[in-house]
């Protein structure tokens, strides 16, 4: 019984340490994840295609493949969402684990509908939003994403440079690691199954 005891107190005092360790490194990391690891991320309100208002929040529970670019990009947004599309298939069942999100740095033409059919036509499973100038600005700052309309100059349409990068968000909301947007579809799909855990 003595035996027992001298056993069970250390292993006792042992767990409590663990939970108190495990507990403050959860709590630390729960603060960290309020702005993201190097600061990538954070809260933000933004519209879907239905013009209905999506938070960070109601977003959690999944990994997130977050992309910025607009609809009227000639070639590197079609690309990448088009590959995204394809590394989602390449995912299989895990995809189910992944909500990819396309949020557009041009919301003057890219309004709710614009943006929803747009992201439709690559795949249903990519989430799309737009919201205010305002709001665009401060995910995009969140984020560190560059974005600058060009002026045209023979008055058409105007493009926008934007960097052009993917980000893979936990579950929980914090920052995993960038994703370089101009792979193709298996390497996207390989590097995301790296980080699920
Ligand atoms: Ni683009």
């Amino acid at each position: 019984m003595q035996s027992v005891k001298r056993l069970l107190i250390p292993l006792l005092i042992g767990a409590a340490v663990l939970a108190v360790s495990v507990g403050g490194w959860v709590y630390l990391s729960g603060a960290i994840g309020e702005q993201g690891i190097g600061g990538i991320g954070g809260p933000f309100t933004l519209e879907n295609a239905a013009g209905q208002t999506v938070t960070d929040r109601d977003l959690r529970g999944r990994y997130l493949l977050v992309y910025f670019g607009y609809t009227f990009c000639p070639d590197v947004c079609p690309t990448t969402l088009n590959e995204v599309a394809g590394a989602m298939d390449a995912l299989g069942k895990r995809a189910d684990r992944v909500q990819p999100v396309f949020i557009t740095v041009d919301p003057k033409r890219d309004i709710p509908k614009v943006v929803g059919d747009y992201v439709a036509a690559f795949s249903p499973r990519i989430l799309g939003l737009t919201g205010s100038a305002e709001q665009i600005a401060a995910v995009a700052q969140a984020y560190r994403v560059y974005y600058a309309a060009q002026s045209s100059k023979d008055g058409g349409a105007y493009t926008v440079d934007h960097s052009s990068i993917l980000y893979l968000m936990g579950p929980d909301g914090r920052f995993i690691t960038p994703i370089r947007a101009d792979q193709s579809a298996a390497e996207m799909a390989a590097e995301i199954g790296r980080h699920l855990s």
